[in-house]
Formats: C-alpha cells, sequence, structure tokens
C-alpha cells in the first residue's frame, strides 16, 4: 500500500472513531432512553447526504482531574450544515454520549464557529440540545465558553432565524442560550429545563418536584411559556423544525419562501356570514375562521398550549407567509392578560424582524382585571404587545370581527399605531367599553335614584340600546376612517390577500437609534 492509501485509511479509521463519540455502550444507553444520538438527529434534521461537518478532530485541552487521558474526537458537540428541502441552515447537536455533552471551552469554540459561519453567509442556526451543563472539570473556561455563545445569540438575533431544540437535560446556565433564540421545541418525558434542578428546589424550599414537574415539555409549553412546541417524540420534534423553516426567512434581508397554491385567493366562505353569535356573550372559535381564509385551510400553530386567550402562528395567504395573531373568543371570552401580551408580542416582534406580513383578527372585550394580573405587571406587558405592534414596519392588515373596546382595541393593531389596512366586518364593536359597562358608568345616579326594578331595567335597554347605536357597530370608525371598509364576512380571505398584495412593496423605517427601550 502506497504512503498515500495509508494516509487515506488512517483518516477514514479516525472518522469512524469520531462517529463512535463516546462509545457503543453510551450510544446504547442513549437509545434505551427513547433518545437519538447527536448524528442520528442530524442526518434525520437535514436533506439526505447534505451535511457538511466542521471540527471533527477537536479534542478538549484540559488537564484538571486527569482529563488530559479521557479525550474524545469532536469532544462531545457535532457541528456543520447541510439543507432543509434545499435551504442551507448551520447546525449544531450535543453529544450526550461524550461527558454527557457537557459544555468545554472547545465544545464552546466550535458551536461559535458555526454560529460566525451562519451570520456571515445569512442562514438559520438550529442548535440540537442534549447536554448536563458546563463541564465541571472545566471550571471558569466552561463559563467563558457560555458566554462566548451567549454573546453570539444577541448579535444574531433579528438578523438570522435561531431554533432551538431540547432533546435531553439542559440545566444551569445552559438554558440561556435557547431562551436567546426564536423558538425552542421541546420533546415530552425526555427533555427538561431548568436554573436549578429539583435536589437544590428540595434543599432551599423543602419541596418536592421532580423533573418533569419542574421543567419539562408539558410546563414550559403550558404554563412558563419558554417552549413553543412540546412533541411527543424527537420524530414530531424534526418534522416540526422543517416545518417551521418553510415559513421563515434565511435572514432579514430575505422574503420569506413563496409557494404557490391551488387555492383560489377570491375563495368565499358562506358560512363566515353566520358565524358570529346572536348574542355577544357567546362564544365561537376562532380556529374556524383562521382556517377557512388561509390557504388551503393550513395554520401552523405557534406557542399552541399557551396563553390560549390568544393564537398566533404561520399561515400562507396567496402563497405567502403571514403572521397571525388573533383572540379566541372561546377562551376567557378572548381577554388580553400577561401571558398573552408577551406572547403576541414576542411573535409580533419575530415577524417584523423578519420581514413576515402580520394579519390581525380582533374580537376582544378589553384586559383582563384584578389584582393578580396588576401585581403582574400587565400594565408593562401590555405595553409590549402595544410597543411591538407599534414599531412593526411590515405590512399590517387587521380585521375587526366583533368587539374591539379600549386599550385592547387600541394594542390590536389598530389604524393609530400605523395599521396600513383596517377592516371590520358588520359585527364589529369598537368602542370604549361594552353597552354594560358604560351605561353602569355614564348612568349611575339615575340608575340608582330610580326606585322600582322594572323602571330601572327599562331605562339601562334604554340607554344601552342608545349607546349601541351609537358606538356598538363599525360605522362610527369608518365614519372618521379609522376602519377602511367594512367587508362582508364571507370575502375575507380575498380581501386580506389582496390587501397583502397592494402592501407587497411597503417601505417604513423607524427613527434611527441607538436601540429602543422596550418595556420589559
Ligand atoms: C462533566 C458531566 C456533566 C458535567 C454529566 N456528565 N454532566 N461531565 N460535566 N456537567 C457526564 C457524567 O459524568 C457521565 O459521564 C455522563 O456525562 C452521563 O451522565 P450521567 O449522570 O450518567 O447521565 P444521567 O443519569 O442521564 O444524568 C444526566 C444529568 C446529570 C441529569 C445531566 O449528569 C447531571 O446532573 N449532571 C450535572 C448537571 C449540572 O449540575 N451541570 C452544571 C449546571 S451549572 P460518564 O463518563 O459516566 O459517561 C451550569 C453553569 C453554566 O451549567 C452557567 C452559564 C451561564
Amino acid at each position: 500500500m502506497s504512503q498515500q492509501l495509508e494516509q487515506v485509511k488512517a483518516l477514514i479509521e479516525l472518522r469512524e472513531k469520531a462517529r463512535m463519540g463516546g462509545g457503543q455502550k453510551r450510544i446504547d444507553s442513549q437509545h434505551e432512553k427513547g433518545k437519538y444520538t447527536a448524528r442520528e438527529r442530524i442526518s434525520l434534521l437535514l436533506d439526505e447526504g447534505s451535511f457538511e461537518e466542521f471540527d471533527m478532530f477537536v479534542t478538549h485541552r484540559c488537564t484538571n482531574f486527569g482529563m488530559e487521558k479521557n479525550t474524545f474526537l469532536g469532544d462531545g458537540v457535532v457541528t456543520g450544515y447541510g439543507t432543509i428541502k434545499g435551504r442551507l441552515v448551520y447546525v449544531f447537536a450535543q453529544d450526550f454520549t461524550v461527558f454527557g455533552g457537557s459544555l468545554s471551552e472547545t465544545l464552546a469554540q466550535k458551536i461559535c464557529k458555526v454560529m460566525d459561519q451562519a451570520m456571515k453567509v445569512g442562514a438559520p442556526v438550529i442548535g440540537l440540545n442534549d447536554s448536563g451543563g458546563a463541564r465541571i472539570q472545566e471550571g471558569v473556561n466552561a463559563l467563558a465558553g457560555y458566554a462566548e455563545i451567549f454573546q453570539r445569540n444577541i448579535l444574531a438575533s433579528g438578523v438570522i432565524p435561531q431554533i432551538s431544540a431540547i432533546l435531553g437535560p439542559c440545566a444551569g446556565g445552559s438554558v440561556y442560550s435557547p431562551a436567546l433564540t426564536d423558538f425552542n421545541i421541546m420533546v415530552k418525558n425526555t427533555s427538561y429545563m431548568f436554573l436549578t434542578g429539583p435536589a437544590v428546589v428540595k434543599q432551599v424550599l423543602g419541596e418536592d418536584v421532580t423533573q418533569e414537574q419542574l421543567g419539562g415539555a408539558s410546563v414550559h409549553a403550558s404554563k412558563s411559556g419558554v417552549a413553543h412546541f412540546a412533541c411527543e417524540n424527537e420524530d414530531e420534534v424534526i418534522d416540526t423544525i422543517r416545518e417551521l423553516m418553510s415559513y421563515i426567512p434565511q435572514n432579514n434581508m430575505e422574503e420569506p419562501p413563496y409557494r404557490p397554491t391551488e387555492d383560489p385567493i377570491d375563495r368565499t366562505e358562506d358560512s363566515l356570514n353566520e358565524i358570529i353569535p346572536d348574542s355577544p356573550n357567546a362564544p365561537y372559535d376562532m380556529y374556524e375562521i383562521i382556517n377557512d381564509i388561509v390557504d388551503d385551510g393550513k395554520f401552523f400553530e405557534i406557542h399552541k398550549e399557551f396563553a390560549k386567550n390568544l393564537i398566533v402562528g404561520f399561515a400562507r395567504m396567496g402563497g405567502s407567509t403571514v403572521g397571525i395573531v388573533a383572540n379566541q373568543p372561546k377562551i376567557l371570552a378572548g381577554v388580553l392578560d400577561i401571558n398573552s401580551s408577551r406572547k403576541g408580542a414576542r411573535f409580533v416582534r419575530f415577524c417584523d424582524a423578519f420581514n413576515i406580513p402580520i394579519v390581525t383578527l380582533v374580537d376582544v372585550p378589553g384586559f383582563l382585571p384584578g389584582t393578580q394580573q396588576e401585581y403582574g405587571g400587565v400594565i408593562l406587558h401590555g405595553a409590549k404587545l402595544l410597543y411591538a405592534y407599534g414599531e412593526a414596519t411590515v405590512p399590517k392588515v387587521t380585521v375587526t370581527l366583533r368587539k374591539s373596546y379600549g386599550g385592547s382595541h387600541i394594542v390590536m393593531s389598530c389604524k393609530q399605531l400605523r395599521g396600513d389596512i383596517n377592516y371590520a366586518w358588520p359585527s364589529a364593536n369598537i368602542a370604549v367599553m361594552g353597552a354594560d359597562g358604560a351605561v353602569a358608568v355614564l348612568y349611575a345616579k339615575e340608575l340608582k335614584a330610580e326606585e322600582d326594578p322594572d323602571k330601572r331595567a327599562a331605562l339601562a335597554e334604554a340607554k344601552k340600546t342608545e349607546y349601541n347605536d351609537l358606538f356598538c357597530n363599525p360605522y362610527k370608525a369608518a365614519s372618521y376612517g379609522y376602519i377602511d371598509d367594512v367587508i362582508e364576512p364571507r370575502n375575507t380571505r380575498f380581501r386580506i390577500i389582496r390587501a397583502l398584495e397592494q402592501l407587497s412593496t411597503k417601505k417604513l423605517t423607524n427613527p434611527a437609534k441607538k436601540h429602543d427601550n422596550l418595556p420589559l
């Protein structure tokens, strides 16, 4: 065998060794937990044969605790680039079979390399996290490595999409990189995120709590809002990332992918002319309306289990991606509160950063009152949503279906927050508040003075009718031009698509500044 052939053979052997990560025993143990290995995850995520790996031969440099005798090629993370449906993405997948995927100085450098490369060429970064946190043997060098990653997450935010999948433990400071990214996707029963684990919780607070109860996928998807998706298994995580990618652009200078549709843009939906119940307090399902107006009835929901009184997600209309924000009258009457405001604000800001027009469907009775909300800072959280809409420069099309009262009317993309096209259905009520509340305030003295209950009820009814005739319709707002047109509900899809087409060359910039001071 020639010397060169021997060198090639040695290379192939080295590569084989690197591909084995922490060895067969640890790979088996990973599988026994119902988890894929880092390399299996990458090959499922990317288009077949598209993965190009970096830094396969990197090893750690730690000499503490005899670590120099314990090295693995690749050092606990697989990094590189490939394609998803032909589009370039950068990936890193922490390898739990090597020191539990724990983060060393060199492992961090590998992650930083793909992030830097992604920023240079303007492509998304997808992180597949499965790690025991900072590599304890490396001490402060591991912490420095984390900080290097966080700094890059911050600078990349709003420039390239960043997606995190949490596929195993994610404890301590390692939660912060996912938290800084745009989307967190968790898997039920095998992934968890928390700052301090159950043992510390027990020690400090005396509480018994399991890992799943403290930071499992369901908890973060429904209670904290840290996770945008809670998937049943890792295959579903992979499908979710691939589908999510289909709605978003490569970077903040590009448009989202266009997908031609057979669904006619002028498709009308007669059922929408009868969907609003006669009683103003009766609910209906906002999903029905969303599904009726978007291409092929296909809605990709984000944060499905969190703050269900507000629905957010991606869809296509006339082939182009839109971000949908809609109050859900079926949950808490569609009221805005702390969590729905946070959820909506984050989504609106993502859409604005990445050139995705926003379609807002309004049926909102107001903000949820009470000490719990006020003590929790609903003023600031509501202001986030208000701020997000007001600063957004992407096309904004709003349709008011029924209620749009008071502060929540303003927050939900009203005309004066630079709403481009604001339509209303004939069933819209745009006012400071509903008739019941208004009459109780305006005629409190008269109603109190009337001793006969029947006469009091009749007086209240008469005043409510007067109020409803004056304010609880879309025509008052339309008469001032705050509503651009009152539309027939069955034509909603067509009217929105026409509006978006008209706005496709919209140019609007905010005043130059170092950065804003969003009410956090
Ligand atoms: C070095 C680690 C490690 C770590 C795990 N391992 N975590 N090595 N540093 N942080 C190693 C184990 O020694 C073991 O090596 C292998 O990874 C698998 O770990 P197991 O414990 O056998 O696996 P499992 O039972 O599944 O438990 C997983 C685990 C547990 C829950 C993650 O390993 C764990 O509690 N690890 C420590 C978590 C932690 O406290 N990390 C620091 C957080 S603080 P062998 O050789 O046996 O395969 C932090 C600060 C960052 O991250 C701050 C940034 C701002």
